[in-house]
């Protein structure tokens, strides 16, 4: 009988596609059966995220409860951000703990799972140029790595400590992937790494790859099946012009844009690490802007960064009613250890943390409600992607919007105009037409 996989995904887009890896790669032997139930498994697979720290808290109290309702001889693996970051700490807090996976060794999977007791969080591993086995868990979008790490060590962030440097996969194993996925159904493309529009930098190896990721965007649309190409995340320093021309002047390149913008104060900016000020941001997303204007941009911005004045706090306001975010994922700092900001002292009081992030929050809400009007009778293409309940599918727009119809499998991978009739602020309600 097939063995029972339960596999919870934390975090971000790149942690979807490292499961992805790890259930391709267990099935190369014997195949195993996604469960969603955790109790029913022969193995149990945590995949982490670490960079905030309230996830982390709840890790081992996670652990605790799969502990007690496992089936007997079922093994438990805690793999990504907070494996490699925690590494064996993870056995002395959780002993029954079978194995720990680093982000940067999704590649060991079966062997971690073959093994009694299995460790393996090196961040300097190379998987880069890798050859996974394929799994997709939604046929119609095909997630595809084009880097591993993180080069630029922003003093909050902990990933260049848990993925390790950057590097670039060959543009070579990328068209191929991108070749196969589409030949199989997959009509979007969705490019991962940190800093995509950094690409080609350096390879396994050092040398540069002879792409740059304009170069890559074009050459991905060229494939006759990909209808849409999206990425994520671009860094706001690497946006000059001619990534500007590509993105707006290709239909196939979805028209969305993250911009994590982090702090609009140059100073808090500065004590970030980021690379550029409010006002390189603010000329950046303007050009795009003028260049393409039905581009919708979206962010992460991040409050009470140590040293965070009223007036810094100010100008990230302010940058947001100039750029008019579409879409903005707003956190409170959290301290991470191995970061340099860690070491700060001039923390802000929580309270004003949470007044901040309250009002940010709301001006935002009410942006929105300005601007979701507009859509109603709007005509927008759609590619179709997941059943909902009720007889609705759910899909996105070039922007990245979500659109409900009415309708079922048969708008699956599909691409349809929807006529939009109930825009709301996170879902636009339409009709195929
Ligand atoms: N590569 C991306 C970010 C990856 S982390 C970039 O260029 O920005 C995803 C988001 O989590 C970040 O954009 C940031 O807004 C948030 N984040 C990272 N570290 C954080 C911390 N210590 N506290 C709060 N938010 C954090
Ligand atoms: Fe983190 Fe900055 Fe890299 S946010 S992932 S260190 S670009």
């Amino acid at each position: 009988m097939a063995k029972k996989l339960f596999i919870e995904t934390l975090g971000c887009a790149m942690n979807v596609r490292d499961s992805e890896h790890m259930i391709a790669e267990l099935n190369r032997e014997e195949p195993y059966h996604l469960t969603k139930d955790a109790k029913e498994a022969d193995l149990i697979l945590i995949n982490t995220c670490s960079v905030r720290e309230k996830p982390v808290n709840k890790l081992f109290s996670e652990i605790g409860q799969f502990l007690k309702h496992k089936k007997e001889g079922a093994k438990i693996g805690i793999c990504g951000c907070t494996a490699s970051h925690l590494g064996e700490e993870i056995f002395k807090r959780a002993p029954e703990v079978n194995f720990v996976l680093g982000a940067r060794n999704v590649s060991k999977i079966r062997e971690a799972v073959a093994k009694e007791k299995f460790l393996d969080v090196n961040i300097n591993y190379d998987e880069s140029a890798y050859a996974f086995s394929e799994f997709r868990q939604n046929p119609y979008k095909a997630y595809i790595n084009i880097s591993i790490g993180c080069d630029k060590k922003c003093a909050f962030c902990i990933v260049p400590h848990t993925r390790g440097e950057e590097i670039s996969v060959p543009h070579e194993l990328i068209l191929a992937e991108a070749e196969r996925a589409a030949k199989s159904g997959a009509k979007e493309i969705f490019l991962l790494g940190q800093n995509v529009n950094n690409y080609g930098r350096r390879l396994s190896g050092g040398k540069r790859d002879e792409f740059n990721f304009s170069r890559l965007l074009t050459e991905i649309s060229k494939i006759d099946e990909v209808k849409r190409v999206r990425f994520t995340s671009p860094h706001p320093l690497h946006m000059d012009d001619e990534f500007f021309e590509v993105f707006a002047s290709n239909p196939k390149i979805c028209k969305s844009m993250h911009m994590p913008l982090q702090s609009g104060s140059t100073a808090i900016l500065k004590a970030m690490r980021r690379g550029y000020t409010k006002e390189w941001f603010l000329d950046r997303a303007k050009k795009l802007r003028a260049m393409c204007p039905q581009t919708s941009i979206s962010t992460d911005i991040i409050v009470a960064f140590p040293g965070e004045s009223d007036r810094d706090f100010a100008d990230t306001m302010e940058v947001m009613e100039e750029v008019r975010f579409e879409q903005i994922y707003s956190f409170k700092y959290s301290a991470r250890p191995l970061t340099s900001a860690a070491n700060f002292t001039d923390k802000i009081d929580p309270e004003i943390a949470a007044q901040r992030l309250f009002a940010l929050q709301t001006r935002h809400a009410a942006i929105l409600d300005e601007m979701t009007p507009e859509y109603l009778g709007a005509v927008k293409e759609v590619y179709f992607e997941e059943l909902r309940d009720g007889g609705v599918v759910a899909g996105r727009t070039s922007q990245n919007n979500t659109v409900c119809a009415k309708g079922g499998e048969e708008l699956l991978g599909e691409i349809k105009s929807v006529k939009i009739t109930q825009p709301q602020r996170l879902i636009l309600y339409g009709q195929v037409i």
